[in-house]
């Protein structure tokens, strides 16, 4: 959490801008339930449940992810990436999931969203960055082999 802070003038900011709480990494001194959310374009659901958070051998897989992301300087900006952990997304035998969320309300790319990858664990940061690179130039993830997918049934199963 300390590298989502910033010191300016002896206080404590977070990524919003805000003033944080004594005793608190994030939390606003000010509450404001008007103020928006931060802007990202794209945002990745890391499952870091059971199965999946075994499977990699990161302990700590989102941390290294926003890491990646700020190397690549995707953490902020237009095209900000941003990293959420989920519990299970009820496919575990593609374990490691991540599923990518396209701003599409804002400057999202459709093409993208909804995009479910697996074996994720087997990514190291390099790919990773490769990865949020694509996502940044909006290259079709479809398009790319070493970015394997979670294949999704037809709905006309269910008929
Ligand atoms: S534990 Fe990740 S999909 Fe089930």
């Amino acid at each position: 959490m300390k590298n989502i802070m910033e010191n300016k003038d002896g206080k404590l900011y977070n990524t919003m801008g805000s003033v944080v709480a004594e005793g608190f990494t994030c939390k606003p001194k000010h509450f404001d339930a008007n103020k928006p959310i931060m802007h990202l374009k794209t945002q990745l659901f890391v499952c870091t449940d059971e199965r999946c958070g075994k499977a990699h051998k990161d302990k700590d897989i989102a941390a290294t992810l926003r890491e990646a992301i700020k190397e690549v300087n995707l953490s902020k900006g237009e095209d900000r990436i941003k990293v959420v952990r989920t519990g299970c997304f009820g496919a575990c035998r593609f374990r490691s999931v991540a599923n990518i969320y396209e701003n599409t309300k804002i400057n999202g790319n459709p093409g993208n969203n909804g995009v479910w990858l697996k074996n994720v664990h087997r990514y190291d940061k390099d790919k990773w960055k490769r990865l949020f690179i694509a996502l940044k130039d909006n290259v079709s993830i479809d398009s790319l082999d070493e970015f394997e997918q979670v294949p999704m049934s037809d709905p006309s199963f269910y008929k």
